[in-house]
């Protein structure tokens, strides 16, 4: 079980798990819709591919042991890469006899009604029927993705704040370096949640990744909306029982900000 393939392995934490990986002596395959750049790790093997087209797929699964799917369209294109792009994957996994495959899903994707979590709960179906063997775990929030949110919210000078907003955000190295032990242990299904530490609520992870930045506004708060709401406020997007000991968000704050 040498080699892996890291489907949006260029993206966030698609480059932490090549990190963690190559650390524990694994043989890494980068799939990028983007030719290899001159920036990328030497170590890497890369594969230019797409699961909107399926351009390249066969190429970068030949010769894979485990195929980690890290690769998202986001909420704009999340039913062309997430569903019909992981349906086409595993197709292409399964004639090439892949070991393992083990897919990052996000933490109440089965009770969040918006689209990208019912995208991502679809994927995780299409993986549990296709046959080959897999692992998937939900991840909540890393700290990073938190902070790109916070700033798209506050770059006006009052900041839009969702309300009643619950997180449990985690570190990134944390997920990866959990994931690598997933590999190690082979199939292992539907795995355990992981999530952060502590849950803020979001208001108070602005007013901290301001603060960090020596910087204030005022925030406005404004509810969620309808059914997506009701589940967020519910605290469905979090899983205070699988709560780890690790870096919290002031101490990751600190670390980027000083
Ligand atoms: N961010 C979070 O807080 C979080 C939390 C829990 C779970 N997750 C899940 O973890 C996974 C990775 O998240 P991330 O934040 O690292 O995402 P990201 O930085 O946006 O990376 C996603 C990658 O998907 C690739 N991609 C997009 N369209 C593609 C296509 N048509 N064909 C092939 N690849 C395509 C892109 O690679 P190229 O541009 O190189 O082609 C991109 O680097 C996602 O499934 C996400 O749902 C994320």
């Amino acid at each position: 079980m040498n080699r892996v393939l890291i489907t949006g392995g260029n993206g966030m934490l698609g480059r932490a798990l090549t990190a963690s990986l190559i650390e524990a002596g694994y043989t890494v395959r980068v799939a990028s819709r983007s030719p290899r750049s001159a920036k990328a790790n030497p170590d890497v093997e890369w594969a230019q591919s797409s699961l909107e087209t399926g351009e390249g797929l066969e190429e970068a699964v030949a010769g894979v042991d485990v195929i980690i799917h890290c690769a998202t369209g986001g909420y704009t294109r999340a039913k062309k890469v997430d569903i019909e792009g992981t349906r086409r994957l595993l197709a292409v996994a399964k004639q090439h006899r892949v070991k393992h495959f083990m897919y990052i899903s996000i933490i109440g994707v089965d009770k969040i009604p918006n689209s990208y979590m019912q995208a991502k709960y679809e994927a995780e179906q299409l993986i549990k029927a296709s046959g080959v063997p897999y692992t998937i775990l939900r991840a909540a929030q890393f700290y990073g993705a938190i902070a790109i949110l916070l700033k798209g919210l506050t770059r006006l000078p009052i900041g839009i704040i969702l309300k009643g907003f619950p997180s449990q955000p985690i570190d990134i190295n944390e997920v990866s370096t959990h994931m690598v032990e997933l590999v190690k242990a082979g199939p292992g299904g539907h795995v355990p949640d992981i999530a952060g530490p502590r849950t803020y609520q979001l208001v108070d992870l602005a007013r901290t990744w301001l603060g960090a930045q020596g910087k204030r506004k005022p925030l406005l708060q404004i509810p969620i909306p309808g059914k997506f709401g009701v589940a967020m406020r519910a605290g469905h997007g979090t899983a205070p029982d699988k709560a780890r000991d690790g870096l919290t968000w002031e101490d990751w704050l600190q670390k980027q900000y000083g």
